[in-house]
């Protein structure tokens, strides 16, 4: 049985309520608020039965408001870097704000992670309504769009349904940083990760895709038997994961993603019907920001494994397509399972 619960979680300098939702079952914890859906906690236990709130985040709604790396938010319209801002749809260029190097990122200036949106509470979870104006962050047509959190037993679905006016791109995610040890712990070195793909996209130094899909076969980025996290990320050039991995249509809702934590012994498995996961393992963090607790957070403290489309994809036709057109629904899930070993 999953309880519901919710309250005020703070006012926005405007005055609007936030509220939290509070997802529990036996295994886990989650709470939710309605500016950005961002998880400000998730606590499972370790072998011994012990909680630990396992997502990075901030104690109060400030935080959550003042600029800081996506912690916990849903990213959107189009999640993920869209090369020099710009894209052709219907013979129409639209050009987006410029916001990380000479690309844009995660949905523009005022993206999904920091609009407030409705909730209303469903069975075992809430779900959170948003209409997107045409032209919004530079982008084409209205959009509608809900994401539902439901917690049963050990897992939480998050589901992201949208409906669109004209032809607009479309890429849905979580960003939330993860570290199994329980946030705060100084890096994710003694974590174990496998990705169950057989090809990753090799980036430009702006963070583009090249275009290329190549095979992880024979490269550092061949995680599809568990590896230890420090020694993969010592072994490589780059100053760490931020890449997207392939997944193929045949492995839709399969376990494609695996976190082992040995000595707390917490597991987190992922499934979803997403094409791709940008692997991220937080390499932008610098121990800057004051975190949930006085916590701060190192280059490394966590990981992200944001399911999504990949990247640049609206500009890639040889990519898996982006465009939402009218009348039709866009339709994802992701599946985050937590377990101890
Ligand atoms: C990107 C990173 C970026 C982070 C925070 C991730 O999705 O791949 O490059 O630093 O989001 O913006």
């Amino acid at each position: 049985m999953t309880s519901v619960t919710s309250d005020v979680y703070g006012s926005l300098p405007g005055g609007q309520t936030v509220k939290r939702f509070r997802l529990q079952s036996e295994f886990v914890k989650v709470e939710i608020i309605s500016f950005g859906c961002i998880i400000t906690c998730l606590e499972t236990k370790d072998r011994h039965g012990n909680s630990s709130d396992i997502v990075l985040g901030f104690d109060d709604l400030e935080g959550y408001v003042d600029k800081h790396p996506y912690f916990g938010a849903v990213i959107g319209r189009v999640a993920n870097r869209i090369a020099k801002g710009s894209f052709t749809v219907d013979g129409k260029d639209y050009l987006l704000p410029i916001n990380n190097g000479p690309n844009s990122i995660h949905g523009g200036l005022k993206g999904f992670d920091k609009v407030l949106w409705t909730p209303e509470e469903v069975e075992n979870g809430v779900q959170f309504s948003y209409t997107s104006g045409d032209g919004e962050e530079g982008y084409p047509g209205e959009l509608n769009i809900w994401v539902t959190y439901t917690l049963v037993g050990n897992e939480l679905a998050v589901n992201y349904k949208a409906k669109t006016s004209k032809t607009t791109p479309v890429n849905v995610t979580n960003h939330s940083y993860f570290n199994l040890a329980g946030q705060g712990s100084k890096d994710i070195y003694d974590h174990e990760i496998s990705i169950d793909a057989e090809h990753y996209l090799p980036v430009d130094e702006t963070m583009i895709p090249t275009g290329d899909i190549n095979p992880v076969e024979g490269t550092n980025f061949d995680l599809r038997k568990p590896i230890n996290l420090g020694s993969q990320i010592a072994k490589l050039q780059e100053s760490g994961f931020d890449h997207n991995f392939c997944m193929k249509e045949s492995q839709k809702q399969q376990i494609c993603a695996r976190v082992f934590h040995k000595p707390s012994g917490r597991v987190l498995c992922l499934r979803t019907t997403q094409p791709g996961i940008q692997f991220y393992t937080a390499n932008f963090l610098d121990g800057s920001l004051k975190g949930k607790g006085g916590a701060v957070y190192p280059k490394h403290s966590a990981f992200c494994l944001e399911t999504q489309a990949w990247p640049d994809a609206v500009n890639k036709p040889q990519f898996p397509n982006i465009l939402l057109h009218c009348g039709e629904e866009y339709n994802q899930t992701t599946w985050f399972q937590f377990s101890v070993e």
